[in-house]
C-alpha cells in the first residue's frame, strides 16, 4: 500500500528519495496446491497494487465468470492467469514476481505446486533470503510442509515465515493456530530454522496479510507485510574470501585473454594477488573489464572480466580466488543430495555433475542413508527416489574447486545430470571432502598394456555381449573363444551366471544390484583387457548407462559392444533355464524383459539377428570384425 499520491514538486522529491533507499527482499512460498499460495501471492500483488489496468480488468472478468468467490474478486485466478505461459508449453520452473511496499521492493519465488515441485523448489529457495511457509489452518503441519521446511532451512534459508493461512474458515480459533505453531516449532527447531514467526491469516479476506486482522484480537503478532518489510536481510555470500569460477575465456583477438564470470563471493580489485584453482597457478590481477570501463575493484554479484599479469592457462570451469585463502580441490566429497526425478539415483550409477561453471563425471557409491523428514531418522537406502533427501559419497573422476555449502553457495551447490537424457536429476550441497583417495596414487608399472598385447601377438580388448537371458549371448560366447583359441589366441569369458556365483554372489537382480553387477565386472574386463586378453563379457547389461560406463573404461576402439537380439517372445519361447515360464507364474520378480526393462543399444558395434543367423555364424561374424579391427595382430607401439 503506498502513501497518498504526492501533490507538490518537494513531495515528489521526497516520495522518488525514499522508494530509492529501499532495499530488496527476496523470498519463497511454499506450499501445497490447495493451501491457498496462489490467492496469497495474488492478495499481495493486488494489496500492494503492482497491477496494470489490463490485468485489473481481466482479474474482474475472470472473477466473475469462473470465479469461486461470488462476485469478489478471486485472486487465485490472477496468480494462475499470469501463469498462462505454463500452460502453452512453455517451461518455467519459477515465475519470479515483483512488488514493493513503500518501505522495501519484494521478489516472490512462486513455484509451481504439482509434479516437479521439488526441483522447482531448490530453484527457488537458492536465491531466497527468507520462505514464507503456506498451511492450511484446517489440516495443520504436513509431510510436505516438513519437507519444504527441510529442503528450505538444507538451502541456507535461516528465516521462516509460517502462515497459517484459511483462519476463517477455523472461526479465527486462537487455540487451533497455536497448536500449529508449537508443532511447527518444535521440527524446525531441529532442522536449523532457527528463526519462525507464525502469522494467523486468511489470503481470501486479507486477514494479516497486509493490513492487521480486526477478527483476530488475540494475535499480537506483526501482519504478513509488517513482518516481510522488517526482516532482516543479509546478502547470500557476500562476505568471504574471493572465488569467481571462470564462465568463459573472452579472447577476442591476440593481444587479449580475459576471464569472465560472476564473482561468487569476496571482492577482487587490480594489482591483487590470486591463484586459479584448481591448477594452484599465483599471478596479480591487471585488469578488471566491464562493458562500461575498467574498475578499480568489483564485489560478490558482479560479473567481470578479468586479466592476468602472466601467461597462465585458465580455462572454463576453473576458480579465481584469493591467493591467501584459497578453496579446496578433491574429487571425493560427502554431500546431501535431493533426488528429482521419477527413475530413482542408483548407488553405483555414473552422473554428471556441475559444481560452479565445471561439469565433471560423479559416481554416488554409497548412499549412506536417506532422511525420513517426518521423523527426521536417518534411513538406509540404495538408491533415491523422487522427492528423496539423502546423504552420499560422491567420487568425482577429476579433483574440483569446491567448498562447503554452508560457506558459498555457489561453489558448494551442485546439479546432477543425468549422461543420456541431459536432464537435471538431482539437487547436491558439499558437506566436506573426503580424503581416503587423496592417500591412494597410482602406481607406474613398467610392463604395461602394450606389452602385454605384443606377447600375446594381439590388442588386449572387451567384447561385450548385451541382450536378454535366453538371447544365446552364452552360446556365441562359447563359440568365438573357442575359435579364438583354436587361432592361438589369449582369451576369457566373463560370463553372468558364473560371476554371479563367485564375485557378485552378493548381488541379485533389483536395478541397482544389476548396476553394481556391471560395474564391477566392467572393471574387472578392464583389468583382463589390460592383461592382453580378448576379454568377452556375456551379460545381459540391461542399462545403457551401464553399458556406456564400461566402455569407457577402455580406450577408444578397444570395446566392441554386441547387441545379441532375439525378441522377448523368441527368448521366451526357447526359455532353456524355465526362468521365463517361472517369471510368468509370478515366482521370479524383476525379471528382464518381464517385469524389469531392457534398454537396447542405439549404436552397438554388432548387431546379432539371432532370427536369422546360427550361432556359429554369429561366432564367425564377431571373429571376421576383430580381425578387420585389428585386434588378432600385435598392436603397433
Ligand atoms: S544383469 O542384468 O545383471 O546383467 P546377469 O547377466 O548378471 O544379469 O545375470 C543374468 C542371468 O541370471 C540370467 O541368464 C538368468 O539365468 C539369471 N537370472 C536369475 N534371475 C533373473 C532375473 N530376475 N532377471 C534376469 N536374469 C535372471
Amino acid at each position: 500500500m503506498r502513501d497518498a499520491t504526492p501533490t507538490n514538486a518537494a513531495e515528489f522529491n521526497r516520495y522518488l528519495e525514499k522508494l530509492e533507499r529501499r532495499d530488496l527482499l527476496r523470498f519463497i512460498t511454499c506450499g501445497s496446491v490447495d493451501d491457498g499460495k496462489s490467492t496469497l501471492i495474488g492478495r499481495l500483488l493486488y494489496d500492494s497494487r503492482q497491477l496494470y489496468e489490463d490485468q485489473l480488468a481481466a482479474l474482474e472478468a475472470d472473477s466473475r465468470r469462473v470465479g469461486t468467490r461470488g462476485g469478489e474478486l478471486d485472486f487465485a485466478l490472477l496468480v494462475d492467469g499470469l501463469s498462462a505461459e505454463r500452460e502453452q508449453g512453455i517451461t518455467i520452473d519459477v515465475a519470479y514476481r515483483f512488488f514493493s511496499t513503500d518501505r522495501r521492493m519484494f521478489i516472490v519465488a512462486d513455484t509451481p505446486g504439482h509434479e516437479q515441485y521439488t526441483r522447482n523448489m531448490v530453484t527457488g529457495a537458492s536465491t531466497a533470503e527468507l520462505a514464507v511457509i503456506l498451511v492450511d489452518a484446517r489440516k495443520g503441519v504436513l509431510t510436505q510442509t516438513r519437507r519444504h521446511s527441510f529442503l528450505v532451512a538444507l538451502l541456507g534459508i535461516r528465516r521462516a515465515v509460517l502462515a497459517v493461512n484459511k483462519m476463517d474458515l477455523v472461526g479465527y480459533d486462537r487455540a487451533a493456530f497455536e497448536a500449529i505453531e508449537a508443532d511447527y516449532r518444535a521440527f524446525a527447531a531441529r532442522i536449523g530454522l532457527e528463526q519462525v514467526t507464525a502469522v494467523p491469516l486468511s489470503a481470501v479476506h486479507g486477514d494479516n496479510v497486509m493490513a492487521a486482522s480486526t477478527r483476530m484480537p488475540w494475535y499480537e503478532g506483526p501482519t504478513l507485510r509488517e513482518y516481510l518489510e522488517r526482516a532482516e536481510v543479509s546478502a547470500v555470500d557476500a562476505g568471504g574470501p574471493l572465488r569467481m569460477p571462470v564462465q568463459w575465456v573472452n579472447r577476442p583477438h591476440q593481444g587479449f585473454r580475459g576471464f569472465a564470470g560472476q564473482l561468487a563471493s569476496g571482492s577482487v580489485r587490480t594489482g591483487e594477488r590470486v591463484r586459479v584453482l584448481p591448477s594452484g597457478r599465483e599471478t596479480t590481477v591487471a585488469r578488471i573489464v566491464t562493458a562500461d570501463g575498467d574498475l578499480p575493484s568489483a564485489a560478490a554479484g558482479q560479473s567481470v572480466t578479468l586479466t592476468l599479469a602472466d601467461e597462465i592457462d585458465v580455462s572454463r570451469g576453473d576458480v579465481i580466488a584469493a591467493a591467501t585463502a584459497p578453496p579446496e580441490v578433491a574429487n571425493h566429497f560427502e554431500a546431501t543430495i535431493i533426488w528429482m526425478h521419477e527413475d530413482a539415483l542408483l548407488q553405483g550409477r555414473q552422473y554428471l555433475l556441475k559444481l560452479g561453471t565445471r561439469t565433471v563425471s560423479a559416481t554416488v557409491a554409497p548412499i549412506k542413508y536417506r532422511i525420513n523428514v517426518n521423523t527426521l531418522d536417518e534411513v538406509p537406502a540404495e538408491r533415491l527416489e523422487l522427492n528423496d533427501i539423502g546423504v552420499c559419497e560422491l567420487a568425482l573422476d577429476e579433483a574440483v574447486p569446491f567448498c562447503r555449502y554452508a560457506d558459498n553457495r555457489t561453489l558448494g551447490g551442485f546439479i546432477l545430470i543425468d549422461r543420456l537424457t541431459n536432464n537435471t536429476v538431482g539437487a547436491g550441497l558439499v558437506h566436506f571432502a573426503l580424503r581416503r583417495s587423496q592417500n591412494i596414487h597410482w602406481q607406474a608399472l613398467d610392463v604395461d598394456r602394450v606389452v602385454r598385447s605384443a606377447q600375446k601377438n594381439q590388442r588386449g580388448c572387451v567384447l561385450w555381449l548385451t541382450g536378454l537371458s535366453g538371447a544365446g549371448k552364452s552360446t556365441i560366447a562359447n563359440l568365438v573363444d573357442k575359435r579364438l583359441v583354436a587361432l592361438g589366441r589369449h582369451t576369457y569369458v566373463l560370463d553372468g551366471d558364473n560371476v554371479r556365483h563367485g564375485l557378485n554372489r552378493d548381488l541379485g537382480f533389483t536395478a541397482q544390484d544389476r548396476v553394481e553387477n556391471i560395474r564391477r565386472v566392467a572393471e574387472v574386463a578392464r583389468l583382463m583387457a589390460d592383461a592382453g586378453l580378448i576379454t568377452l563379457v556375456s551379460f545381459i547389461s540391461p542399462f545403457r548407462s551401464e553399458r556406456r560406463m564400461a566402455r569407457e573404461l577402455l580406450p577408444p576402439g578397444d570395446f566392441f559392444e554386441v547387441y545379441v537380439d532375439a525378441p522377448l517372445a523368441v527368448a521366451e519361447a526357447r526359455d532353456p533355464k524355465g526362468l521365463y515360464r517361472k517369471a510368468r507364474r509370478g515366482e521370479l520378480a524383476n525379471f528382464t524383459g518381464i517385469d524389469s526393462p531392457y534398454e537396447p543399444p542405439e549404436a552397438a558395434e554388432l548387431r546379432i539377428d539371432t532370427t536369422r543367423l546360427s550361432p556359429a555364424d554369429a561366432a564367425e561374424r564377431i571373429v571376421a570384425h576383430l580381425e578387420r579391427a585389428g585386434v588378432l595382430a600385435a598392436p603397433a607401439r
